[in-house]
């Protein structure tokens, strides 16, 4: 690993220059017209497909399974927790616009009146919260996992529609946009370095995927049957470089899914998809 790695920074260290006050908008735009002209090939739907979108066997592979995938039982435990009424009777649908239907590409988003940034995964808990049930915790598979598995299904095909308004909002969105160009751990990789200047490119047998598109289908079953929620992914991701992880549900984290989740602005959602 480590000699690949350092074999990675020759190449990261092109992107260096990021402009510090650029809007959300502007920061998307750049990101899709570095990828776009990098991989002219590659329409810009099909970053929701990450990795997958650069190897023509791998998409194979993954249309495959996806049409029987072998993790649909954890998305019908998810579907049966998500309908399963409260003890008092109501249910998830009762907490979400349209009740839960396209709304999933509005997360995260930030709340003015509580002053941070609330993701999908904490909407579920405030709504338990509120129905006298116990929070989940946010990143175990078992249960927040499996819930969201079904629930972010109900917004497949959505656009994911981040918004950043007002000061506060703004801070945040910097925030996680300064996490994810922020070198760490002991060969000093940013997530840019490898999501963003290195995408495209192979890290032992793995090809980096862009970081636009990433935010847009989540949970993912690893191999199959692994369940992994987007923040125990940026768990995975900071521990590949040897830098000390977040908590999942941190604002730390938070805010880095905010902004992540922002420059994939426009593309569709499709939840619960097999990665390898
Ligand atoms: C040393 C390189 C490296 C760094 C640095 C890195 N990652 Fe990754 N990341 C990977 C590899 C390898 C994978 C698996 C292949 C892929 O999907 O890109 C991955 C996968 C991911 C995925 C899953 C993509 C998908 O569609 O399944 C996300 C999300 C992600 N990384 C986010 C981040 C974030 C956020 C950071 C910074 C905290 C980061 N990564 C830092 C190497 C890296």
């Amino acid at each position: 690993m480590k000699k690949t790695l350092l074999a990675l920074v020759a190449t990261s260290l092109t992107l260096g220059a990021v402009v510090a006050n650029a809007t959300p908008e502007q920061d998307r735009k750049d990101l899709v017209k570095l990828y776009t002209s990098k991989y002219p090939d590659i329409k810009l739907n099909q970053y929701v497909y990450g990795a997958l979108a650069f190897d023509k066997d791998s998409m194979a592979q993954y249309t495959s399974i996806m049409d029987f995938p072998p993790f649909g039982e954890a998305i019908e435990q998810g579907q049966k927790m998500w309908e399963t009424p409260f003890k008092n009777g109501k249910t998830y649908a009762s907490c979400f616009p349209n009740s839960g239907k396209n709304v999933a590409g509005n997360y995260p988003y930030f709340d003015d009146k509580a002053n941070k940034v609330v993701t999908f995964e904490q909407a579920i808990n405030e709504c338990r919260v509120a129905n006298g049930e116990e929070a989940y915790k946010e990143g175990d598979a078992a249960t927040m996992g499996k819930v969201t598995a079904f629930g972010r299904t109900l917004s497949d095909g959505m656009k994911m529609n981040i918004k950043v308004k007002g000061a506060a909002a703004e801070a945040a969105y910097d925030a996680g946009k300064h996490h994810f160009y922020a070198r760490r751990g002991q060969f000093g990789f940013s997530c840019a370095s490898c999501h963003v200047d290195n995408a495209g490119n192979r890290i032992r047998s793995e090809v980096l995927s862009p970081a636009i598109g990433q935010a847009t289908h989540w949970p993912v079953f690893r191999g199959g049957d692994n369940l992994v929620t987007l923040q125990t992914r940026y768990v995975g991701c900071n521990r590949l470089v040897r830098a000390e992880p977040f908590k999942v549900g941190s604002a730390e984290y938070n805010n880095l899914e905010y902004f992540h989740s922002y420059i994939s602005n426009g593309l569709p959602m499709h939840a619960s998809v097999f990665r390898k």
